[in-house]
């Protein structure tokens, strides 16, 4: 395991002889993981300022990144060893990965199939999103801020509105439904854009899910009086919308959901839902205790969580000749140590030193 700085968990190791025989990744707080990320690339085409600088990072020299076999090898194992269910790649922006396609060709004919997704900032979906589907992408995150030109560029630093919103179009006609839309509110920015964006996403068949900020921007200028709350956002939409509680099985998902009604609905149209919204609280109502992630940088790092403050090297065990069975076990291992959350409202909390577009959002 490779110390990024203070260690997030003492008292627990690789050979733990405390961790029971179980081929799965329990941790020692009862949970099982079964869902993997996998960042693809920290490169991006956009600079959202709550994510990187204007002038982007030091990008991984590309023979530092796992490379097309590797990541498939990787996933294999996590899927036929160790009781992987999801696969979702993310960066970085993945479309940029050049053997995107190619890489989920081969993890969608792994048996089990694991359910494939993808988080993307749209660029270029409106020419991909049906060969992606080929490929085996089932569902698909979209991440949209704002439905205005400036405010867009403003945030992305880019003027690609119009490419996001005709990706997402793309994404819906090439079958994926729900399209599922993420969207950061920044103080003063685009705080007053959740009714809008909600509205936006129920007329066009959209899931949108709030997430709100958390500390891993490269530039470490998040601040926790700054970032607007899941309350604050709930407060915004109920100024237009009834929200119900969603009644369905919230299991590990980050999102809490809520049914959308109109608030006043029109005389004779009832109070028909209109569709769902999600809120990711991780700063304000956190769910490490029903998190089932784990973490697999571009270069290869295995993450137990965000804000893990150690990584493992499967990389140097791949490339040092090490077999499957012996990976899937520091997999178990490194999963066992998992911390019981992220602490960021610990005194003693300190950010990551690597930001979310390289250990993949
Ligand atoms: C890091 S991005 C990677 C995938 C792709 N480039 C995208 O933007 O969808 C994944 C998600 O993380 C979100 N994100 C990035 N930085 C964040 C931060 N500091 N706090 C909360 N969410 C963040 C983005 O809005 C996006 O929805
Ligand atoms: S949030 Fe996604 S699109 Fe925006 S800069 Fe980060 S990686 Fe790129």
């Amino acid at each position: 395991m490779t110390d990024l700085g203070l260690p997030a968990v003492r008292g627990a190791s690789v050979h733990d002889p405390a961790r029971p025989a179980d081929d799965r990744l329990i941790d020692r707080f009862g949970r099982v993981a079964t869902d993997l990320r996998v960042s693809l690339t920290d490169r991006c085409n956009l600079r959202c300022t709550y994510c990187m600088p204007a002038e982007g990072l030091d990008w991984t020299p590309t023979d530092e990144l796992l490379s097309d076999d590797e990541i498939v090898r990787l996933v294999r194992i996590g899927v036929q060893r160790l009781g992987i269910q999801e696969i979702r790649f993310t960066g970085g922006e993945p479309t940029l990965r050049v053997g995107l396609e190619s890489i989920l060709r081969q993890v969608s004919s792994l048996r089990p199939r694991p359910d494939i997704s993808l988080t993307t900032n749209g660029i270029g979906l409106s020419r991909r999103a049906g060969a992606l589907v080929a490929a085996g992408v089932d569902r698909l995150n979209v991440s949209l801020d704002t439905l205005i030109p400036e405010r867009f560029e403003r945030i992305t630093r880019r003027n690609r509105l119009a490419d996001v919103l005709d990706g997402m179009a793309a994404a819906r006609a090439a079958g994926l439904d729900p399209v599922k839309v993420n969207t950061v509110l920044l103080r003063g920015v685009n705080d007053d854009e959740a009714v809008p964006l909600l509205r936006y996403c129920l007329e066009h068949g959209y899931e949108l899910r709030f997430i709100e900020q958390m500390p891993l921007d490269a530039q470490h200028g998040w601040q926790r009086t700054e970032m607007i709350t899941a309350d604050e956002i709930l407060g915004r939409l109920r100024t237009a919308f009834d929200l119900v509680p969603d009644p369905g099985e919230r299991g590990g998902a980050p999102a809490e959901r809520w049914l959308v009604r109109e608030l006043d609905p029109r005389p004779g149209s009832g109070a028909a839902i209109l569709g769902a919204v999600g809120v990711i609280a991780s700063v304000t109502r956190p769910f490490c205790g029903d998190c089932d992630r784990t973490r697999l940088t571009g270069d290869g790092q295995l993450r137990t969580c965000l804000f893990a403050r150690s990584e493992t090297d499967l990389r140097a065990m791949l490339r040092g000749g090490a077999g499957d069975a012996e990976i899937a076990d520091a997999w178990r291992g490194a999963m066992w140590a998992k911390a019981a959350g992220h602490g960021i409202d610990d005194p003693g909390f300190l950010q990551p030193d690597r930001p979310m577009s390289s250990i993949g959002g």
